[in-house]
């Protein structure tokens, strides 16, 4: 056992805290405050939360050596993504583990809404049998308004199919052949909230979404409409649908989520035409092993070195679109020691572009490997590659990939281009085959270096001069440095060559002061590829 330290700081199920033993061991930090979270998560490598716990920047702050936050359900809502980005800690969530659940959920809203079924149970168990005030709505032939089309609102509208409503559904960011699969038809928010006899809310809460049901949608509902949410509090706006309730500008509404939180609003919650649940809907023993699994599981993955399966602050890529990017990761990191070495001062952009096998996907990745290598040395806060593109966008340098035709004679090939104060600078790299990586450009000089151990690369006007390696082999010997190998670049930029020495230790400034004495030599720069 590693002996991995993991907070657990909501309730887990015992099926994922299994998991966690096969790399450490978990400490139930159940119902800390922020100040105890705050002195807890010091040496700690991972945390788990569920909902109930925030995870706020100072606690982040205060991390020493966290890799990871895990959320065992999908909303982020809770955990400071930003600033646990910032740290260069990787965010997973569980995306999929609680969808049934909480589609579920819905649809035993909508029904108990639409069969007044709470407040039927209440009367009842008070002792009155009154049939007649409780008389609800059929759904069959029905219209449900369903906003947000994702994995939720997805199941949603499939269970609702089968009750006989008619679904219409508002989702921006959703493609048409997904709408239509579901046998459901597409509309403007105004559109489906005018149409619709029940209206479900299935987005994450997000500055877009906040209050997106306020006021002025309410209105375009119908009276007799009930609006269900059971994805998080927020994206219905409290006061206004308080408001609607009281008025009458719709029927009801079915809330399993609230602004508040588990402190809702007293005033609304106490409202005869509003069902309420306290955020009931990912909870039902299967969805809560299936979460706690999940993220267990990445925790599990991500202390063991290895691509967690819903990355949350870094791009999410399949497996086999990692096992690619692994491969060019040492020849990416050369090319960022290549650039770094060739000093070209305050860098304004990069940009990776590939060819052959290398898609957009793999340089997306590849290019946070780059950064991570030419960034590391200069900041003073630790960089990786879940902070690489936060850290870059701090010191103001713009990053692009590009996919290239230009491969110059090898099938992979990989170019990495800086802007700097000094102008523009390109070095490249080709893969020949898994876990073997060439240098095949330097500032425009064609090489093919095995970047190995300690390069110097020489700057020479007089390319071709007799007499130079003999000189050279001369004054570096004299000073108790080998020469591993020597490479002369194939061509020749505006009478300037390039020649790569491999040489067996770094040398020191005054030896290479002498090395630029030689005749026809203009610049040398040192590069230490281990
Ligand atoms: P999802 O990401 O699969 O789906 C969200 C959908 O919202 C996406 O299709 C997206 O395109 C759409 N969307 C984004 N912005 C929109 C906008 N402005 N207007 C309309 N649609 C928009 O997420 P999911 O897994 O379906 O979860 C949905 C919500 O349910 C989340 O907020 C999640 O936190 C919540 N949730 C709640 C519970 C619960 O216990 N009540 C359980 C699970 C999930
Ligand atoms: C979620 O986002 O997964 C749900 O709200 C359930 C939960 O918070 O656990």
């Amino acid at each position: 056992m590693a002996g991995y330290r993991i907070l657990v700081c909501d309730p887990l199920a015992e099926e994922g805290l299994r998991i966690l033993e096969e790399v450490g061991e978990a400490d139930l930090c159940l119902q800390f405050t922020e100040a105890q979270l705050v002195e807890a998560i010091s040496d700690a490598d991972a945390l788990i939360v569920r909902s109930g716990t925030q995870i706020t920047a100072p606690i982040i702050e205060a991390a020493g050596q966290l890799k990871v936050i895990a959320r065992a359900g999908v909303g982020v809502d809770n955990v400071d993504v930003a600033a646990a980005t910032r740290r260069g800690i990787l965010v997973v969530n569980c995306p999929t583990g609680n969808t049934i659940a909480a589609a579920e959920h819905t649809i035993a809203l909508l029904l108990a809404a639409a069969r007044n079924i709470p407040q039927a149970h209440s009367a009842l168990k008070a002792g009155a049998w009154e049939r007649k005030r409780f008389i609800g709505h059929q759904v069959s032939g029905k219209t449900l308004g369903v906003i947000g089309l994702g994995k939720i609102g997805s199941e949603v509208a499939r269970g609702a199919r089968g009750l006989g409503l008619q679904i219409m559904a508002y989702d921006p960011y959703i493609a048409p052949e997904h709408v239509a699969s579901l046998g459901a038809q597409i509309g403007s928010l105004s559109e489906v909230l005018a149409a619709a006899d029940f209206v479900t809310v299935h987005t994450a809460l997000t500055e877009e979404t906040r209050g997106l049901i306020s006021t002025e949608q309410l209105e375009l509902m119908k009276p007799e409409a009930i609006l269900i949410n059971c994805a998080r509090g927020g994206i219905v706006d409290e006061p206004a649908l308080l408001e609607a309730l009281r008025m009458g500008t719709i029927a009801g509404a079915a809330l399993d989520v609230f602004a508040g939180g588990s402190e809702p609003n007293p005033e609304l919650i106490a409202l005869d035409n509003v069902i309420v649940t306290p955020h009931l809907g990912a909870s039902t023993a299967e969805a809560q092993v299936n979460v706690a699994v999940d993220a267990a599981r990445q925790v599990v993955d991500v202390l063991s070195g290895q691509p967690p399966r819903w990355p949350v602050n870094m791009p999410s890529l399949p497996p086999e679109i990692l096992a690619v990017v692994d491969q060019y990761v040492p020849l990416v990191a050369t090319l960022a020691k290549l650039h770094s070495a060739l000093g070209m001062g305050g860098v304004s952009r990069v940009e990776l572009r590939g060819s052959g096998e290398l898609s957009a996907d793999h340089l997306v990745m590849l290019t946070r490997h780059f950064l991570v290598t030419l960034l590391a040395p200069v900041v003073d806060e630790p960089v990786n590659y879940v902070n690489a593109m936060a850290v870059a966008e701090d010191r103001g340098i713009q990053v692009a990939q590009s996919k290239t035709s230009t491969a110059r004679g090898y099938a992979n090939l990989i170019e990495a281009i800086i802007e700097a104060d000094a102008g523009t600078c390109s070095v490249a790299g080709a893969l020949l085959q898994p876990g073997e990586g060439r240098v095949v450009e330097i500032d425009g000089f064609e090489v093919e270096l095995i970047p190995t151990g300690v390069a110097l690369l020489i700057w020479n006007a007089q390319p071709g001069q007799p007499g130079f390696v003999g000189r050279l082999g001369t004054l570096l010997g004299d000073a108790g440095i080998s020469i591993m190998g020597i490479q002369v670049a194939r061509n020749e930029i505006e009478g300037q060559g390039m020649m790569v020495v491999r040489v067996a230790e770094a040398l020191g400034s005054s030896l290479r002061e002498q090395v630029v004495q030689l005749p026809g030599v203009t610049r040398t720069e040192i590069v230490n590829f281990d």
